[in-house]
């Protein structure tokens, strides 16, 4: 399995085994997984932020507060896919257990919403610790993975069970994590950024939408297993990670690839699509003669791509989400717009303000159990969420 993409956030805490966080670094690399070390002051004791920055190819982060100046621990909760703490040592576990914010390791463990997968790592009588059983009891209730610890010699002259999983044996557990999000085997598709309407060869009409709303969903649905097809309008965004992008330019030609890649589970269509395009498009750059009038530009229509799935005869997806960007009466407008649209949801937005091309958005989202006001959250958090429902909704047998 490849982990093109995917983000690892690694926790190297101290044991005599930390040097293998190396070679798990190494081996996460070599899958195509971008791995963000947190190194712990016990870790310290054990293997060199040097080496781990060398070997991840990122900066080291060993400091809560430093942490807290330059990129906040709550965006590095926010980053990863999957957090993987290996080694994972007892005073980590309990500290997990308890919910301590004491260093940065912990502090991010407790604000991280990503799945949490750890490696623990002890002296075996540590490891059998009623304390120590108790602590990872608790964490397992909670949905924390566990790989090892492994039986066999340790560094002490001693052996039993408390030995750091090996390398491979962790990569395999982070593989299965990474494998098994909510939306394994489900294809969404989703549109993103404006659409470009030809005038002439050189001209277009468009709008300002940047796609980063679009973006972050298909990389949000991806990071939790779906197969995302993401038709794009022309953008500046990267392509998300592990999703099949298909470029386009006009919203006929954006139809045209949403409805290639149909059947769906889910679509969600966050492009602004033009309404209008030029009626023709002449196949040479219109001139500017001297002394004619300018030319005039007669619209035509342009497909509804969101109600066109929705009323789609054999292959309309089991939830179709649309957005609504309003500038008055936001909600009034979202539900008669999903009535009008026949989607399931609408994600509707307030953009009279700085919303569009910006990094945060304030949404409310109308189904037709009632309305739901989220907060103003950066974009990447409300493509979160948003996956994050769309799992549930498709998980319900319902
Ligand atoms: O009608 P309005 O443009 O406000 O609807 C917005 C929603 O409809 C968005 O989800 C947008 O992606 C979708 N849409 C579409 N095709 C169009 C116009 C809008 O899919 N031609």
């Amino acid at each position: 399995m490849t982990l093109t993409g995917r983000r690892i956030l690694l926790i190297v805490s101290g044991s005599v085994a930390a040097y293998k966080a190396l070679d798990l670094t190494r081996l996460l690399r070599k899958a195509g997984a971008e791995v963000t070390p947190i190194l712990t002051g016990g870790g310290a004791r054990f293997v060199t932020k040097e080496a781990l920055a060398g070997i991840s190819g990122q900066r080291v982060h060993d400091d809560l507060w430093a942490a807290e100046a330059e990129i906040g621990h709550i965006r590095l909760a926010r980053w990863p896919d999957l957090v993987v703490a290996a080694p994972a040592s007892a005073s980590l576990l309990a500290r997990m257990a308890q919910g301590l914010a004491d260093d940065l390791a912990s502090t991010v463990l407790l604000a991280t919403r990503a799945p949490v997968l750890v490696a623990p790592a002890m002296n075996p009588a540590m490891w059998a610790n009623p304390a120590t059983v108790a602590n990872a009891a608790l964490l397992r209730a909670r949905g924390t993975g566990f790989v090892g610890p492994a039986e066999g010699a340790m560094a002490e002259p001693e052996s039993g069970v408390g030995r750091l999983a090996e390398p491979a044996a962790i990569l395999a557990a982070i593989e299965a994590a990474l494998a098994a999000g909510p939306l394994a085997g489900r294809h969404v598709v989703v549109t993103s950024g404006p659409t470009q309407e030809a005038i002439d060869p050189v001209r277009y009409i468009a709008n300002r939408s940047s796609g980063r709303q679009g973006h972050a969903i298909a990389a949000a649905l991806a990071a939790l297993g779906a197969r995302v097809t993401l038709v794009s309008g022309p953008v500046a965004q990267p392509d998300p990670p592990g999703v099949t992008v298909a470029r386009v330019e006009s919203a006929r030609q954006m139809l045209a690839a949403v409805e290639a890649a149909l059947p769906a589970d889910a679509a969600v269509f966050a492009a602004a699509v033009a309404d209008f395009r030029p009626e023709a498009a002449p196949a040479q750059k219109i001139k500017k003669e001297p002394g004619a009038p300018p030319p005039e530009i007669r619209l035509a229509l342009n497909p509804d791509i969101l109600a066109t799935v929705a009323a789609h005869p054999r292959q309309r997806p089991r939830l179709v989400v649309g957005f609504a960007a309003e500038t008055e009466r936001v909600v009034e407008h979202a539900a008669a717009k999903r009535l009008r649209k026949g989607c399931d949801w609408i994600v509707a937005n307030d953009v009279s303000g700085d919303v569009m091309g910006g990094a945060e958005n304030a949404v409310h989202l109308v189904t037709a159990a009632g309305v739901e006001d989220w907060p103003r959250l950066p974009k990447e958090e409300v493509a979160r969420r948003l996956a994050h429902r769309i799992a549930e909704a498709l998980a319900d047998p319902a």
